[in-house]
């Protein structure tokens, strides 16, 4: 399956608001398939005549949720001058996380929130996941600081039900939160 703007579902949808079941391990083919539509989606969406094509956004991230598989996998792929992070995880959970705070000074976006929603999204700093990760065949302890991180808690939010909205200041969007790193 390829997924594009028919197969990405938007802010409305109540499958975005349900808490993701959790995924049986070793992965049924059915899994196997969708999560490596998903990374190949991020993947393929660096790519401006792909995103032109299919009618779709630039991503670093898709949780199944947003393709309306109400499951607990989600992938990631970051290219940039930092090196290239991917993951494509299953059942993620933040095993630690820092008390300090980080956000994007420009906020965050979502592929199913449309138009953008514009606040400082307060985010951990530093977190470690532990998850089964299809692309190394393992279970690992992943630890992420910065940017990764704020991707990574932006996508296991899906798995809540919850978007990134949700943690925008509705008083005051653009309110300083001191102590933060800002990204
Ligand atoms: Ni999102």
């Amino acid at each position: 399956m390829i997924i594009d703007s028919t197969t990405i579902i938007l802010d409305g949808n109540p499958i975005l608001r349900q808490k993701a079941e959790k995924v049986a391990l070793p992965l049924s083919e059915e899994d196997r398939n969708t999560l490596t539509d998903m990374i190949e989606y991020v993947r393929n969406s660096h790519d401006a005549d792909f995103c032109k094509e299919h009618n779709v956004r630039a991503s670093v991230g898709i949780a199944a949720p947003q393709i309306a598989v109400s499951k607990q996998m989600l992938a990631i792929s970051i290219m940039d001058e930092d090196g290239d992070i991917e993951f494509a995880l299953v059942n993620p959970k933040i095993i630690s996380n820092s008390t300090q705070k980080a956000y994007l000074e420009n906020g965050e976006s979502c592929l199913s929130v449309v138009p953008d929603r514009e606040g400082y999204v307060p985010r951990y700093a530093k977190i470690t996941v532990r998850a089964y990760n299809m692309l190394t065949d393992r279970m690992e302890d992943i630890r992420l600081t910065d940017y990764p991180a704020i991707v990574m808690q932006h996508e296991m939010d899906h798995l809540k039900g919850k978007l990134y909205y949700d943690h925008i200041d509705q008083k005051d969007p653009w309110k300083d939160i001191p102590g933060s790193v800002v990204i």
